[in-house]
């Protein structure tokens, strides 16, 4: 339930109007799908206007440095030549990665090659050779705001197979995108994105998500991409979080790196891609953030 204030108050909003006036009814409505027993959104989940101003600009930061990416990747390039680009590029348009030092994490970025599910960490001795997805995902923090989203590259001929999960990876977001309105429930993005994994013969990772994201890096609502539509979190304007769900071409099972403790692998070798938006909840629909 949502802390009430005065209704002749301000708006939490930072409007300057009196809350009657402004989001009372918002939040009138929110509390009626949580006594209906949905899962509703606090507070603090809630981005205000000028919030998410910030996180805009902290975006287009990272929508730079995934360009820069593009522009540069290709057979040959380390994997720790593509983390010094990330981080020269952050910096020189006056952000902070967030990845690097994140739980200890050692790098700016995460670099993920063929059955690397995720948290691929940059090293020299990963070389990109022709035939490789790789997956380029980094997250900025720039004013205090975090932004974070990832994309995949095909070096040079992949072959057909690679070629399409990397492609059917990318509608999956596409279709997830398409539930995204106010009112919905991250489950309808859910099953969107599943569905379409499951069409194309894919299986689709359960354990690890997408997340709230602004004024922290992992914020609530933690995002499954194997849910059912009409359940999990009421998605409601202002609300902002990621869609990346990590597609595999064989079995979902996944592996933890024992060494690292970061890299994630499919348990059967086969390749895995995975695409990440940011997307802001808005009065009509939606707004994608960062890709
Ligand atoms: N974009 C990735 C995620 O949201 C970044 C992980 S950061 C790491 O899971 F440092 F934990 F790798
Ligand atoms: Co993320």
């Amino acid at each position: 339930m949502l802390n009430r204030i005065g209704r002749n108050d301000l708006c939490w909003c930072g409007s300057q109007i009196k809350y009657k006036k402004c989001h009372a009814s918002f939040d009138d409505k929110i509390e009626f799908y949580g006594e209906q027993g949905h899962i509703v959104p606090s507070r603090n989940i809630i981005k205000t206007p000028d919030q998410i101003a910030g996180i805009r600009e902290s975006a287009k930061i990272n929508i730079a440095v995934l360009d820069h990416i593009a522009d540069h990747i290709c057979a040959g390039l380390t994997t720790e030549e593509i983390d010094q680009l990330v981080y020269q590029k952050t910096t020189e348009l006056g952000g902070i990665p967030a990845q690097l030092g994140y739980h200890g994490f050692p790098k700016s970025v995460c670099t993920s090659v063929n059955e690397q599910v995720c948290h691929g960490i940059p090293s020299e001795t990963v070389v990109l050779r022709d035939g490789d997805i790789i997956n380029v995902d980094a997250s900025t923090i720039y004013k205090g705001y975090f932004s974070d989203s990832s994309r995949m590259f095909c070096i040079g001929d992949v072959g057909k197979e690679k070629e399409k999960l990397v492609r059917v990876t990318r509608e999956c977001i596409e279709y997830g995108l398409q539930q995204v309105q106010p009112w919905g429930f991250l489950g309808d993005m859910g099953q969107a994105v599943h569905e379409h994994a499951l069409k194309n013969g894919y299986s689709v990772v359960q354990e690890i998500g997408g997340h709230g994201i602004g004024l922290d890096f992992h914020e609530d609502p933690w995002v499954s991409f194997v849910s059912k539509a009409k359940t999990e979190m009421l998605m409601v304007p202002g609300m902002i979080f990621t869609i990346e769900p990590m597609v595999n071409m064989g079995t979902d099972e996944i592996i933890p790196d024992k060494k690292n403790g970061w890299t994630i692998y499919t348990s059967d070798g086969k390749p895995s891609a995975q695409w990440e938006i940011m997307v802001l909840v808005t009065g009509d629909g939606h707004e994608i953030l960062a890709y």
